[in-house]
């Protein structure tokens, strides 16, 4: 996040939505976002392939990884790092309040 963009919540989809699809793709003012439920845990990463722009919400989570649809890039949901990659998927914040997730409207870091 740079200095200048201010860092907000925005509210996006039902829990009980997520738990039925086990991923989504949510619009967070002009980012898209890819929402995963890996186990009991929510993780928003953008959407948006860091390698070559496939949407990760297309992917799939194998062994607790979500993996591109594209080339088969393997992320941590927790860190967006690519396994034996050296570029880094951006990851959103993740909190649930009165059974809606919310995400931070830009990525951490
Ligand atoms: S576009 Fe995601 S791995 Fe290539």
């Amino acid at each position: 996040m740079s200095d200048t963009e201010t860092q907000y919540w925005v509210a996006t989809v039902p829990l009980a939505d997520l738990k039925r699809r086990k991923k989504t793709r949510v619009e967070v003012g002009a980012r898209a976002v890819a929402l995963f439920l890996v186990g009991d845990r929510v993780f928003a990463l953008d959407d948006v392939c860091v390698h070559k722009g496939r949407s990760l919400s297309r992917g799939v989570i194998w062994q607790g990884k979500v993996v591109c649809p594209g080339h088969q890039w393997t992320f941590d949901p927790e860190t967006g790092e690519a396994e034996d990659q050296d570029d880094c998927q951006p990851v959103h914040d993740v909190r649930v309040i009165d059974g809606v997730v919310h995400v931070t409207a830009f990525p951490r870091g």
